[in-house]
């Protein structure tokens, strides 16, 4: 059994296979924080904090004291995981336990992505009741534990048990108090074409924080934060991992206090939220997965990418390797008719991809980014015979006909803003600001939420569609809602994004023979709740191969291989007009979901062998590459190289790919020791004779041979002999 109360000393310890997280209710009923890190034996709460002792000296001090849920209000100063107004103004409270149950299996989140388990016996969970007294307001911690996974979710419920309103300030999914501060904080951050870079930071004093208050996760932040002792690296050291399953708004902190202490702290961010609550409603907050890894970086990683791969995905696509597609964006833009895509659908089958996506521009009178949205009617100037017609004759082609939407957003030039302009998020009376010409449709509003639901179904029963990529390309501004009361305003951009919950989860549950992929303007919402609904996500509108690298790299520190869309594209590569070998594009591309991005048709015949050649290799390789566990080996973040592997379960087989950006001149080659095969194993360099002994691999390292040039690549397939 993996969760233990002992009745004696108050404490629970919820066990995983070499992690350990232990609480206890102290002498005032108070929920206090004792110990996470490796499984230990007999663990004492009076040996473990001079804090504690401190704490209770003959004043009570709340800021020495390691809590689960702290409370503002007290004497502690540091920032609380939560906050209430009551109908008094008052905004002070304070948690006391009342309960708590065990129980096998997982609950799930009612209407919000969350972990769950396949059968009871994968996990269990821990209810904790809390009470403040005074103001009648419930609180349950959910812990639920896996048997598989180093990881721990947590999540809080609200509940309103007095007969007057409170009004929610801040109701964050964790917060966990570390004894000392003696970690760098390490985040992934960027911007549009650069998402999800690593950015470490040592701990200082006072509040380090990242958070979006774009109504969207965000390319500038990622719902991610960890924390690691000094020294750690990809293979050794502590690393504690918070991330959020959550869509929007979020805030993730740590918080240095006065005596050393570190508190992380993270879930809906606090910033233009509110939220009340009536007597008896209540108020779930997003889940919050986090992971315990004493095998340093890599470990972290690959319990996020398991867990989240194979219990946080769902549906017939989760186990099922993906199709390599072609999407016709950065081919043609909006400048398109029938005939061009027929012609690039032909090239492609004709080296061996599997599926056609059809890109903005199809619907309304969209020419540009300047109209339409909204009118999800096909535009027959462009496809004389419909989306039925143009899907016949790409399934004739032999290839699957995939589809591009964006139902979140409206355009001012359109007949559905015209007919509703209320139907956006707005402020009455203020300027609507645009971004990419577009506004954002409030899926706060049933009727909204409701009136798309019906036209995508529609949209998608109207012609074979096998895929759909679901972009959304703007950021919230002037934030509020017609339908919602004055004193309600702050709610809705958590309501918006439970509204995108509902609408997705409704037609991704009545199509679920169709592959989604989520979008965002590439990687503005790349994040755990997403892939709840959707088991892939275009990573980056940059399709540059040097550029991917650190993308990929970075985005490999939480979400796994299959998640991530990576296209080759043409050169000079349109982001940043950087000119590298197909060779080096395709290697990038092989380390994740495959497809093409570019004309085929203007390619030379030498181009499109090679690329044949690339295309068969991926489909003989595509299950390992999917499913296989990562391993980091160089960071482009620490120099000109970068390396990872993919490994299969029982390691008999795995890819090693080395990637030098700039050419250097008079220098050695590089030795890669390589990580996560077996010593025991002696494994063949494919399409040579050579062997080499796993040990030899592991200890020694492999000479990659240096060659002269920029943007060199290789990728080398080993198996067990
Ligand atoms: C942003 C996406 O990331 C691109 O791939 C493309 O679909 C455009 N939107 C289309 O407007």
């Amino acid at each position: 059994m993996p969760i233990y109360f002992d009745e004696s000393t108050k404490t629970f310890n919820l066990f995983s296979r070499d992690m350990q997280y232990t609480m206890y209710i102290d002498k005032n009923d108070r929920l206090c924080h004792a110990y996470w890190g490796r499984k230990i034996k007999g663990l004492k709460i009076d040996h473990i904090t001079d804090l504690y002792k401190m704490a209770y000296g003959p004043n009570l001090s709340l800021e020495l004291l390691p809590q689960e849920y702290p409370a503002y209000g007290a004497t502690d100063f540091r920032a609380p995981a939560y906050q209430v107004q009551f109908e008094d103004g008052s905004t002070v409270s304070d948690l006391k336990y009342t309960g708590h149950k065990i129980y096998n299996g997982k609950p799930k989140l009612d209407g919000m992505p969350a972990t769950y388990v396949e059968s009871d016996g994968e996990a269990q969970t821990l209810e904790i009741y809390l009470n403040d007294v005074v103001g009648k307001l419930g609180v349950t911690l959910t812990y639920t534990v896996f048997e598989k996974f180093q990881a721990i979710t947590r999540s809080v419920k609200f509940k309103n048990e007095s007969p007057q309103k409170i009004r929610i300030l801040r109701a964050l999914s964790a917060s966990v108090d570390f004894e000392d501060d003696d970690f760098v904080m390490i985040q992934l951050s960027g911007a549009w074409a650069r998402e999800r870079h690593i950015v470490k930071r040592h701990l200082v004093s006072g509040i380090q924080s990242i958070e979006s208050r774009r109504g969207a996760s965000s390319h500038q932040q990622n719902p991610f934060i960890a924390l690691a002792k000094k020294d750690t690296n990809e293979s050794e050291g502590d690393v504690y991992g918070f991330s959020l399953v959550y869509s929007g708004n979020f805030l993730a902190q740590v918080e240095v206090g006065q005596y050393e202490t570190a508190r992380v702290s993270i879930g809906i961010n606090p910033f233009d939220f509110s939220w009340l609550l009536e007597p008896l409603e209540t108020f779930q907050t997003p889940e919050t997965v986090i992971t315990y890894s004493s095998e340093g970086f890599n470990g972290m990683s690959q319990t996020y990418h398991k867990l989240y791969r194979s219990r946080l995905a769902r549906g017939k696509y989760r186990d099922m390797v993906r199709p390599i597609l072609v999407n016709n964006w950065e081919a043609t833009y909006f400048n398109f008719n029938e005939e061009k895509l027929l012609d690039i659908a032909k090239a492609a089958k004709a080296v061996g991809i599997e599926l056609f996506v059809l890109d903005d521009g199809w619907f309304g009178r969209r020419d540009a980014d300047n109209s339409s949205l909204g009118d999800w009617f096909v535009d027959r100037r462009k496809l004389p015979e419909g989306l039925n017609g143009l899907a016949k004759k790409i399934n004739d082609i032999g290839l699957q006909f995939g589809l591009w939407i964006e139902p979140e957003m409206v355009s001012p030039n359109s007949d559905l803003y015209r007919l509703h302009p209320d139907w956006c998020i707005h402020v009455k009376g203020r300027e609507r600001n645009l971004s990419r010409n577009q506004l954002v449709l409030d899926f706060s509003r049933q009727d909204v939420r409701d009136y798309m639901v019906e036209t995508i179904s529609k949209l998608l029963r109207s012609a074979n569609i096998s895929y759909v990529k679901w972009d959304m390309n703007r950021n919230m501004t002037e934030i509020g809602s017609d339908l919602l009361p004055d004193d309600r305003q702050r709610e809705t951009a958590h309501r918006y994004i439970l509204g995108l919950y509902n609408v997705i989860d409704v037609i991704t549950s009545s199509f679920p023979d169709v592959l989604f992929e989520s979008c965002a303007g590439g990687g503005g919402r790349f994040d755990p709740g997403m892939f709840y609904y959707m088991p892939q996500t275009w990573t980056s509108d940059d399709t540059d191969a040097m550029e991917r690298l650190k993308i990929q790299y970075g985005t490999s520190y939480v979400y796994p291989q299959i998640m991530m869309g990576s296209h080759i594209s043409d050169i000079p590569n349109h982001q940043v007009g950087r000119m590298t070998s197909i060779d080096a594009r395709a290697h990038v591309v092989m380390s994740a979901n495959m497809g093409f991005e570019l004309d085929l048709t203007k390619l030379s015949s030498d181009e499109k062998s090679k690329i044949k050649a690339y295309i068969s290799e991926y489909k003989k390789l595509r299950k390992l590459i999917q499913f296989g566990n990562f391993y980091r080996l160089l960071s482009p973040f620490d120099g000109n190289e970068a390396a990872w592997m993919i490994i299969d379960e029982e390691k008999n087989e795995f890819l090693l790919y080395h990637f030098k950006i700039l050419g250097t001149p008079n220098s050695k080659s590089t030795r890669l020791r390589l990580k996560g095969i077996s010593t025991e194993k002696n494994y063949k360099l494919e399409g040579t004779d050579e062997i080499y002994g796993g040990d030899e691999l592991t200890f020694e390292g492999i000479t990659i041979p240096h060659t002269l040039g920029d943007f060199k690549s290789v990728l080398m397939h080993f198996k067990s002999v």
